[in-house]
C-alpha cells in the first residue's frame, strides 16, 4: 500500500515543499509558536498578505504566499482550543487537517507539511492530537498528495512513530506475530 504520509522531525519553517501549514489564530496576524516561526522566516511580506484575509473561522484554512521561506506557499488553520474534549474539539481538528488538504489540491499542490495542531498552546493533549492527525491525514494514502506530519521534538515524534507503527499494522490487518 502506497502510504503518502510521512513523520519526520523538523523546523516547519525549513522545509522546502509545496506548501506548509501554519497553527495560527483566528485573526491571522501572527502570535507564538509554529505561527510566529513561520512569520519571522517570511518576512513582513506574509504579514501583509494575510492583513488582506479578514481573519479566519476555526477549523477553516486561507492561502497565502510563502515569500522568505523555502516553502511557495503558507496555508493557515485556527485549531480548536482544548475544553476538555467534549465541545467539539476532535471534530474540528479533523476540519483543520481536511479543509488544509482540500485547499492545497484547489491550488494543485502536490506535497504539504503539517505541524500537530492546537498541540501547543491551544492545549490539545499531545496522543490526542497525535491520533487525529494521522487517522485524518492517513485517509490521502494512494491519492495525488503527499503529505508530512512534522513534529518538533523528540518525545512527540517518538509518540507519532508508535502510533503511525500500530495504526498500520491495523490497517495493514497485521499483527505482531
Ligand atoms: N516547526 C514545527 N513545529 C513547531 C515549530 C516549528 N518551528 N514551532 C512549534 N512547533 C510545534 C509545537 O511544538 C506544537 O507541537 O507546533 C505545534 C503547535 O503548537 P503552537 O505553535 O503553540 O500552536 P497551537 O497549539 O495550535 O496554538 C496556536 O498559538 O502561536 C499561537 O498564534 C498562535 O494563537 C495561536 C496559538
Amino acid at each position: 500500500m502506497k502510504n503518502n504520509l510521512k513523520l519526520c522531525k523538523a523546523d516547519i519553517t525549513r522545509c522546502r515543499v509545496d506548501a506548509i501549514v501554519n497553527a495560527a489564530n483566528s485573526s491571522l496576524l501572527g502570535g507564538g509558536g509554529v505561527d510566529g516561526a513561520i512569520h519571522a522566516a517570511a518576512g513582513l511580506e506574509l504579514l501583509k498578505e494575510c492583513m488582506t484575509l479578514g481573519g479566519c473561522e476555526v477549523g477553516q484554512a486561507k492561502i497565502t504566499k510563502g515569500y522568505n521561506l523555502p516553502a511557495k506557499y503558507v496555508i493557515h488553520t485556527v485549531g480548536p482550543i482544548w475544553n476538555g474534549g467534549g465541545n467539539g474539539e476532535k471534530e474540528l481538528l479533523e476540519n483543520c487537517y481536511n479543509n488544509s488538504v482540500a485547499l492545497a489540491r484547489e491550488h494543485g499542490l502536490r506535497q504539504v507539511a503539517f505541524p500537530l495542531i492546537s498541540s501547543g498552546a491551544y492545549g490539545y493533549p499531545i496522543k490526542e492530537a497525535l491520533h487525529v492527525a494521522i487517522s485524518t491525514l492517513s485517509k490521502y494514502d494512494e491519492s495525488d498528495i503527499d503529505i508530512i506530519l512534522v513534529l518538533y521534538d523528540d518525545f512527540t515524534y517518538n509518540l507519532a512513530e508508535e502510533i503511525f507503527a500500530k495504526m498500520n499494522l491495523l490497517r495493514c490487518g497485521g499483527g505482531i506475530r
